[in-house]
């Protein structure tokens, strides 16, 4: 059940003896919403996969099915039919419970609303997901306050999300995705609400962190924003009509060798 997909690189040669694994893999993946005459198929068998340590961006017009794909991948959804291998893990057929517990071990999630708790305050909306997951209250703290640091709040801990500015909300969103140590970061249009100079410095973080070996998959409608990540994949009506590498995929080995130094949040 655990066995891992293995990925051999490109001819068949491995890299530096590095051998590359998909840690998304999925297969004719389908979405169905509704029944009979309202029946929305929003995904048609896609089948595709991330190598760990990638960054990928996916885009498509308005209804494609990006959001959907991206809750199966978050373990936030499940699929009609087909199959999702996280990590060389079968979790297409999980129950909820099980899905929650893989969804809180593995992914990091960021939203383009941000999707914060308006009450709280940037720590403790960073604290949130290590409540769910049992940790105790002063090394939350002190892992919530170093996750807040890492993209420059260190200096905002108590404000609400209604005392700072949107670029800054977002960076509390990726801060909390941060916390349970994630191996991916699902984004779905994290620069969509922000002005061009919140949308670099989110981009420069997402960077960072896929540098450090974190598989990075995000949903864009900008081409300047997607032109970071290694590959672009394009939908239409719930499928995948391309792929494109993009000038970072050439050097995409940098990432996955970075994957051993990467330092730990905790
Ligand atoms: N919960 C739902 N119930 C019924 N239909 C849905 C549901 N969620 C999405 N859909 C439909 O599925 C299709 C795909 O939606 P999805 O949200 O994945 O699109 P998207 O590519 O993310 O679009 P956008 O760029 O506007 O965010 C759309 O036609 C949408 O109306
Ligand atoms: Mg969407």
């Amino acid at each position: 059940m655990l066995l891992k997909e293995k990925k051999i690189n490109k001819g068949g040669v491995q890299d530096g003896g590095e051998i590359k694994l998909s840690i998304i893999k999925v297969s004719n993946l389908s979405k169905i919403y509704g029944e009979g005459e309202v029946a929305v198929k929003a995904l048609k068998e896609v089948s595709f996969e991330v190598d760990e340590g990638e960054f990928v961006a996916v885009m498509g017009p308005s209804g494609s099915g990006k959001s959907t794909l991206m809750n199966i991948l978050g373990c936030l959804d499940t699929p009609t039919s087909g199959e999702y291998y996280l990590d060389g893990v079968n979790v297409s057929s999980m129950s909820e419970k099980e899905l929650a517990k893989i969804r809180n071990l593995k992914v990091g999630f960021i939203f383009q609303t941000f999707n914060l708790l308006p009450r709280f305050s940037a720590l403790r909306n960073v604290e949130q997901p290590m409540i769910y997951k049992g940790v105790p209250r002063q090394k939350r703290l002190k892992i919530a306050r170093k996750a807040l640091e890492s993209v420059g709040l260190g200096d905002r801990l108590h404000h609400k999300p209604s005392e700072l500015s949107g670029g800054q909300c977002q960076r509390v969103a990726i801060a909390r995705s941060l916390v349970n140590d994630p191996q991916i970061i699902l984004a779905d249009e994290p620069t969509g609400n922000l002005d061009s100079k919140s949308e670099e410095d989110i981009l420069e973080i997402l960077n960072g962190l896929n540098e450090k070996g974190i598989t990075i998959v995000m949903v864009t409608h900008d081409r300047v924003v997607a032109s970071h990540a290694h590959r672009i994949v394009h939908f239409k009506d719930g499928e995948i009509i391309r792929e494109d590498k993009t000038q970072n995929g050439i050097n995409r080995e940098t990432a996955t060798r970075s994957w051993r130094d990467r330092d730990e949040i905790t």
